[in-house]
């Protein structure tokens, strides 16, 4: 008795969504009548259950589906694999709070099973759609955000920011691999990673409130917005953690320098130990800078700070007798100048320390797409 797989897969990113998730199938089930439908929740183990709900619901229903995904965050990276487990040939994403009407979902798939289009978002700022009752600031922020989206997009988009949209499977498989799954704007993500114009339609709707629950997005989804551009723009060239991991540790030098100088000028503790506290206090605001920013996706959390901490130092002082080793090779036996000897270890301890950290603190050297799902396997 096989029935024929879903035609269209609605993917729904979720953290802490519990009171939205009956509602929302509820909907679903009402707009999508006569389409061969399935919904995917990702759910990032949120504390509330989201995840347990969905999975009892999906026990009354095969059209439900859940991903649990641990010591993982993003909305990115989530709608990535929730597009990439369903086999459907028509995805969307969408929130899980009402703000994205499901009654537009039927138009938006028929849009693109009629042929010439890749991509089709829900628009917010066309002249029929409207950012609804959504704050003065934030329409603000989101139209600087439109802005910069601007500068890494070819395609001309009202609303490139917008998290509703559907798209083409091909769309997607073509693109997977050179998405930087970092932060929340997932369709720019898509849009920007293509190797040739996509074919979009933009259709209005009306942004509604929030149907229960607040906003997952805090300020620093505007940092790991920053995070995604840059990626987009010089991601080829240099990996965006990189330049982060330098910045952070720029930071550190800044602090060595005023810890050593309190403990050695100001209450006269002995220079090496004072060096050697600096050394150890500039390497713990290091690792725990580079915690919140550079790996906020795979950030540790309470319990696992101690062995992270522990790598994170373990690995800097590899770092730190490969970069003494380096420079002074040069110095001594090349005659290079001081400042190129001591440059040069510097460069490499710093790859040194990113490239050994990024695995064995931070759990793996790629992206949080690539490490989890678009790489494939029996490839080192
Ligand atoms: N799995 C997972 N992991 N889901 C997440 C995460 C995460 O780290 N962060 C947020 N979500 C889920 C939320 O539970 C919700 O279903 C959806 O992603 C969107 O999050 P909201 O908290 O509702 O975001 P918003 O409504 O403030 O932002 C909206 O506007 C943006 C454009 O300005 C959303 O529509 C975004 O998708 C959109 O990009
Ligand atoms: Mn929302």
């Amino acid at each position: 008795m096989s029935r024929p797989g879903p035609n269209f897969a609605v993917i729904v990113p979720t953290l802490n969504e519990r009171p939205n998730i009956e509602e929302l199938l509820r909907r679903l089930a009402a707009a999508l009548s006569g389409i061969r439908w399935e919904v995917v929740f990702v759910d990032d183990d949120s504390p509330d259950g989201t995840a347990d709900l969905v999975r009892a619901l999906a026990q009354l229903d095969h059209r439900v589906r859940v991903i649990q995904r641990i010591g993982r965050r993003g909305l990115a990276s989530a709608s990535i694999e929730g597009m990439l487990a369903s086999s459907a040939p028509y995805l969307a994403v969408m929130d899980a709070d009402m703000q994205h009407d499901e009654r537009l979902l039927p138009e938006m798939l028929a849009a693109l099973e009629s042929g010439d289009l890749d991509v089709v978002v829900g628009s917010r700022y066309m002249e029929r759609g409207s950012l609804g009752s959504a704050s003065a600031n934030r329409q603000r922020i989101s139209r600087f955000g439109t802005y910069l989206a601007g500068l890494v997009l070819s395609a001309d988009l009202k609303d490139p920011l917008s998290g509703f949209f559907v798209i083409r499977r091909e769309m997607l498989q073509e693109v997977v691999r050179r998405l930087s799954g970092i932060g929340f704007k997932i369709l720019l993500d898509i849009l920007a990673s293509a190797s040739r114009p996509p074919r979009l339609r933009e259709l209005p709707y009306t942004f509604r409130p929030r149907h229960a629950g607040e906003t997952k997005l805090d300020s620093v989804v505007a940092w790991e917005y920053l995070m995604m551009l840059l990626d987009k723009k010089a991601g080829r060239y240099i990996p965006v953690r990189f330049v982060l991991f330098v910045l952070v540790g720029a930071t550190g030098v800044a602090v060595h320098m005023i810890v050593l100088w309190t403990l050695f000028r100001l209450i006269g503790v002995d220079f090496g130990v004072g060096q050697a506290l600096a050394t150890l206090t500039a390497m713990t605001t290091n690792f725990l800078l580079n915690n919140v920013f550079t790996y906020r996706d795979r950030r540790l959390r309470k319990g696992q700070l101690l062995r992270g901490w522990l790598s994170f130092v373990a690995a800097c002082l590899v770092g730190a007798v490969a970069n003494v080793g380096i420079a002074t090779y040069l110095y001594a036996g090349t005659h290079a100048g001081w400042i190129w000897s001591a440059l040069a270890g510097t460069i490499v301890g710093a790859v040194w320390n990113y490239a050994v950290t990024s695995v064995y603190t931070w759990g793996s050297s790629r992206g949080p797409v690539a490490a989890s799902a678009a790489r494939p396997t029996g490839r080192g």
